[in-house]
């Protein structure tokens, strides 16, 4: 697809994505996953640098090229996917939170690899791991609370993700309010949808306004109507 044509309307911002899920190690050999590609992360740093951003795209295990244009950090669990996120959003704009992150890893990693035994295997016992875009929105609370903020992280605008398979609209209204981000882009997913698939359609919610339907299309649609959305929130 060609990327010409689009708005430089997001030129001179710093823009942080994360795209990709997360790995929870288990042993050296085993991990907790998801089934996200990365794909409409990708989407969304592409898109943005085509309309003049400044993008750092943070990847957790996601088997694509680069983007053109897009600073890549590659990561692997949910812990080094705050740490790269968190440092990527100090003077940023806009984050977007695309990433599939573990909501759970295994309590302790093995230091070698777990063998198979005569008896009942050892069940793996999970401890909850930090909500980064929670995390985002409390910082961004404190930052614009605080008075001598070095490098603080006030992005202007931050859009989470949120995958239901119910209840998809009242579940993202409730996601909305609980993780103080100013856009929801909801997807129903199951049933082939959504994973891995090039086209996607979504419910943007907007905090204190109307949700945007995005009929399915490319990916790259999805990405450019939370691009407008965001743009139209940037001071
Ligand atoms: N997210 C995050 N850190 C986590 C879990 C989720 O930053 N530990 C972000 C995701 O990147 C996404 C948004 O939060 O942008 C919503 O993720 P989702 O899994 O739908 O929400 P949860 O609060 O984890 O709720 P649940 O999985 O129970 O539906
Ligand atoms: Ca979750």
């Amino acid at each position: 697809r060609v990327l010409r044509g689009r708005p430089r309307d997001l030129a001179g911002r710093k823009i942080v994505v994360s795209a990709g899920g997360t790995r929870e190690a288990i042993d050296p050999v085993r991990f907790l996953g998801n089934r996200s590609t990365g794909l409409q992360g990708y989407a969304l740093a592409r898109t943005a640098a085509a309309r003049g951003a400044e993008v750092t795209l943070v990847a957790a295990n996601v088997a694509l090229p680069d983007p053109a244009g897009a600073t890549v950090v590659r990561v692997e669990s949910a812990a080094q996917l705050r740490e790269a996120v968190l440092a990527a959003s100090a003077g940023a704009d806009v984050v977007v939170m695309a990433a599939a992150v573990a909501d759970f890893r295994p309590a302790s990693r093995h230091d070698v690899k777990i063998k198979k035994t005569d008896g009942a295997p050892e069940p793996i016992h999970l401890t909850k791991n930090p909500d980064i875009l929670a995390e985002l929105g409390e910082l961004r609370r404190a930052a614009r609370e605080a008075t001598d903020g070095l490098a603080p992280v006030d992005p202007a605008v931050i859009v989470g993700f949120a995958a239901e398979t119910h209840d998809v609209l009242a579940n993202g209204q409730a996601k909305l309010a609980r993780k103080g981000c100013d856009l929801l882009v909801v997807n129903q997913v199951g049933e082939g949808r959504a994973f891995g698939t090039p086209d996607n359609a979504a419910t943007v919610l907007v905090a204190g306004g109307e949700p945007v339907e995005v009929p399915l299309g490319p990916k790259e649609d999805v990405a450019d109507a939370v691009w407008d959305l965001v743009a139209l929130r940037l001071p």
